[in-house]
């Protein structure tokens, strides 16, 4: 057998064993993703009351909260560019500027207005936005 042979069978085995470990070990009253049925199953509806009940209270959530908090959350999407802070990176700053400024811009870049040189990158953020969404972002970009 050539030693690609030898490797190929090595590895194998290999491969075999930990399946079978991951079997073995992969009990069902361990709370894993996959192996949560059963007891485990009824103990976590218990905790949470499933996913529906999760959806529901996430919607209650949301619906109670104002608009600083509803623009925080829509605000997760614009980090990467704009910072957590708002201090700015691929795009501008925003901390420190206004309301009508803010959502003023927004509307804008929806519209598939070009304000600065690249007003593109903002267009496809925008289009994306609802009037609310826009407010709501406004109303927390403000805070910042
Ligand atoms: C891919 C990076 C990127 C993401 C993501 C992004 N932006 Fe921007 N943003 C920019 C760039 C670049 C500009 C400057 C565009 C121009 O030249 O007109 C900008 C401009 C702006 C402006 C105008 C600021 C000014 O001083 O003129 C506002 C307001 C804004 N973005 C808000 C947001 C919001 C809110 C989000 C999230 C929904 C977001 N951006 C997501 C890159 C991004």
């Amino acid at each position: 057998m050539s030693s690609d042979g030898i490797i190929a069978v090595c590895f194998s085995v290999f491969v075999a064993v930990l399946t079978a470990w991951a079997m073995i070990t992969n009990e069902y009253d361990v709370t894993s993703q996959h192996g949560c049925t059963g007891e485990c199953y009824a103990a976590w509806r218990e905790r949470t009351g499933g996913v529906v009940q999760m959806a529901a209270a996430q919607a209650a959530a949301l619906a109670e909260a104002g608009p600083g908090e509803r623009g925080a959350a829509v605000y997760a999407s614009c980090v990467a560019c704009h910072g957590a802070d708002g201090s700015g990176g691929v795009g501008p700053r925003l901390a420190g500027q206004s309301i009508d400024a803010i959502s003023g811009a927004l509307l804008q870049y929806r519209a598939g207005e070009t304000r600065g040189a690249q007003s593109s990158l903002m267009w496809g953020q925008a289009r994306e936005l609802s009037d609310d969404d826009i407010a709501n972002l406004a109303a927390f970009i403000a805070t910042l």
